[in-house]
């Protein structure tokens, strides 16, 4: 079975050195004699480790999706454009496609899904969601029988890894980050990781194969990491919490209709003892709840280049058996989700106020929530000099009541700035 490999970076590399060290036990287990036909890359002079072949690289992508010989398309490119094209002109020409590209399948996997139906082949990405965990097979084949009621996840190790460290070592935003910079965990932009939208481009792939809908990344309500302070992490610290950016997928149920559907991603409080919350540094992990399986967690290494390159050749393995066999997976019609109001839902949350340290503040802050409905769980005050903040954890109360608490808390003359509000998550 020959294979085209469309990138040689992180992932392409490490791909070609499993296949070098694997070929012998992959035919002898599997019976598949994989072969590397070719290498697209972008610049051919760009050094490569020494396992990769020279006489294999080439900068014609096109001629390798379309080549007859070849069976197999293996994307880590990453380019959404490029691979999109790519990726549709293999199909097109009768090869199945593995890919690791989460951030094209946000966009346009049910369109590449019915295109694979169309044409009988098979489009694999596993490596998309949670590297190296094998998590999309076990929703997909596994647990496709199973009513799973909700899927939460640490999916974005680079905000996991400055979480941690902000929490471990008291680090500030800034300095956690630069940390990561060094360490190499973070993107040269890395606005897709902080923003909350590489975990949304996942929470939007998880919810459609774990609830059998069509789930799209506008879909997902996102908030990043970028305004969580030293502050926060500290009262979290203090309280027996943890705070974590979790993809959290919930099915609602809606009497005599069909269920609802909410997918966010957003940073939150988390009980020390919560499963997801001893999930370390670049660590991801799903923990999923079924009617009759109860609760699952997988955990493992979400990115890397060969984690990943292990979960893509488990995908290259399944195509080229059903390659062999003439067969493809079983796709069955999916319709859209119908998303829930996200203002409807309930939740407990943390709220951080800055405010003048003067006579009847705590009173008007106190009147602004009560007039909205919200309940104080407990209140806390941190004298800060001529300033005082205090936080509030709040009984479960709807999104839009706290919103509308937030936009009264603006208005108050004493109050200076409003930090971070936070779900508080005590299930799981
Ligand atoms: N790295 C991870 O841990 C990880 C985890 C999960 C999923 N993924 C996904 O895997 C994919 C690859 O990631 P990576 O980290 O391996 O990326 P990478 O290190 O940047 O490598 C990208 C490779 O693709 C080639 N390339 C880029 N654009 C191209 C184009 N338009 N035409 C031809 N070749 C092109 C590059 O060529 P040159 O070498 O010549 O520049 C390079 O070899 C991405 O979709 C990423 O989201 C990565």
């Amino acid at each position: 079975m020959k294979i085209g490999l469309l990138g040689c970076g992180n992932v392409g590399s490490a791909f070609i050195k499993l296949l070098i060290d694997n070929r012998e036990s992959i035919k002898e287990r599997c019976g598949e004699d994989l072969e590397l036909a070719a290498v697209v890359v972008r610049d051919l002079d760009r050094e490569r480790p020494e396992w990769v072949d020279p006489a294999l690289l080439t900068t014609d992508a096109r001629s390798v999706v379309l080549a007859p010989d070849i069976d197999l398309i293996v994307e880590v490119i990453g380019d959404v454009t490029a691979s999109k094209e790519l990726i549709e002109a293999a199909l097109q020409a009768s090869k199945s496609v593995v890919t690791a590209n989460k951030a094209l399948l946000a966009e346009s996997y049910f369109e590449l899904e019915d295109l694979a139906e169309t044409v009988g082949k098979d489009i694999f990405f596993e490596a998309a969601v949670a590297g190296g965990i094998p998590l999309i097979r076990s929703l997909r084949v596994s647990l496709v029988g199973e009513r799973l009621s909700r899927v939460t996840g640490i999916v974005n190790g680079t905000t996991n890894f400055i979480l941690t460290r902000m929490y471990e070592e008291n680090l500030s935003f800034s300095a956690a980050l630069k940390l990561a910079q060094e360490l190499g965990y973070v993107e040269a932009d890395p606005r897709a990781d902080l923003e909350g939208f590489d975990a949304a481009a996942k929470a939007a792939i998880l919810a459609s194969i774990a609830f059998g809908r069509k789930v799209r990344f506008n879909d997902v309500q996102c908030e990043g990491i970028v305004h969580v302070r030293e502050s926060d992490v500290n009262f979290a610290r203090r309280h027996g919490f943890v705070v974590k950016l979790l993809a959290q997928c919930e099915r609602i149920v809606v009497r005599s209709e069909d269920d609802e559907f909410s997918v966010r991603v957003f940073p939150a409080l988390l009980p020390e003892t919560h499963p997801l919350a001893a999930v370390r540094d670049a660590f991801n992990a799903v923990f999923v709840e079924g009617e009759a399986v109860g609760e699952l967690m997988f955990y493992g290494r979400g990115a890397g280049g060969l984690p990943t390159a292990s979960a893509v050749m488990g995908d290259v393995i399944d195509a080229a058996q059903n390659l062999r066999f003439g067969s493809t997976e079983r796709r069955t019609r999916t319709k859209d989700a119908r998303i829930v109001d996200y203002a409807r839902l309930t939740s407990q949350f943390y709220v951080s106020v800055e405010v003048v340290d003067e006579p009847g503040v705590l009173a008007s802050v106190a009147e602004i929530f009560g007039a909205n409905e919200v309940s104080i769980s407990s209140m806390e005050q941190i004298g800060l000099a001529d300033e005082a903040r205090l936080v509030f954890l709040t009984h479960p109360t709807t999104e839009g009541s706290i919103a509308r608490t937030l936009e009264g808390l603006r208005r108050l003359r004493t109050v200076k700035e409003i930090g971070h509000s936070m779900r508080v998550v005590t299930e799981g």
